[in-house]
């Protein structure tokens, strides 16, 4: 039932926004030819120092990109997921993001979205800095076309986190995980994946707090 809703908004978007896509896509594949092996290289701000000798070893590493015309100043319901599970652990936050803004409107962003999967591209994104210090990666997105947004692909491909444990949490409009902790595995085969993942719907991200807390609480945190 919950899954319908989200398909409903989104094939309202295609029809109008199809043009416009088409663009979008194609300066998308451009950009998407190659993944940023060299993490530095896309460095646009500071980039988080690795963690120092007696600091937190756990990093909370997510996507989230809320929906307004000026989503830079607002916090998406990944990112609140995000700050909850910083504050408990003590970890450092890190955001993925991809190095070209996505479009500001919602029909927009869901067309190109749909594009990035449907090509399976690998989006350049900005570099997190040097992940080796840290053992444990909680890592949050949003669902995106039953699938991760492909920034999250190009992150996992980017960076090595064999040995590292990694734990997903996640929002989403009613499709729940879709098989992503199995996707997040295969694309890192040397990590432990640990679950359960923490889903939750959008809408109920407001009020997830207690649950974020216990669900952490179980996994030993
Ligand atoms: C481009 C796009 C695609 C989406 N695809 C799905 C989907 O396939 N299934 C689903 O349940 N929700 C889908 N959603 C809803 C998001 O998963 C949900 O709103 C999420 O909480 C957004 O997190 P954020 O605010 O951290 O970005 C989609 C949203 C967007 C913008």
């Amino acid at each position: 039932m919950k899954r319908k809703h989200f398909a409903v908004l989104a094939l309202g978007c295609f029809a109008a926004a199809a043009v416009a896509a088409c663009t979008a896509q194609e300066d998308t594949a451009a950009r998407s030819a190659s993944i940023d092996a060299d993490a530095s290289a896309s460095i646009r701000g500071p980039a988080a120092p690795p963690p120092e000798a007696g600091e937190s070893r756990i990093a909370v590493v997510y996507f989230s990109e809320p929906e307004t015309a000026d989503r830079r100043a607002l916090q998406g319901s990944t990112e609140a997921l995000a700050r909850i599970i910083r504050d408990r652990t003590g970890g450092a936050l890190l955001r993925i993001e991809r190095d070209a803004p996505y479009p500001s409107s919602h029909d927009a962003l869901v067309s190109e979205a749909r594009g990035e999967r449907d090509r399976d591209s690998r989006p350049l994104i900005r570099s997190l800095g040097d992940l080796s210090g840290y053992d444990t990666i909680f890592l949050g997105y949003p669902i995106w076309w039953y699938d991760m947004p492909m920034p999250v692909y190009s992150f996992l491909e980017t960076y090595d986190l064999s040995g590292k444990t990694i734990i997903p949490f996640v929002t989403h409009g009613g499709s729940g995980l879709t098989g992503t902790a199995d996707r997040i595995a295969a694309a890192e085969p040397g990590a432990d994946v640990r679950g359960p993942a923490y889903e939750v719907y959008r809408t109920d991200v407001p009020e997830a707090g207690p649950s974020v807390l216990r669900w952490l609480g179980r996994l030993g945190f």
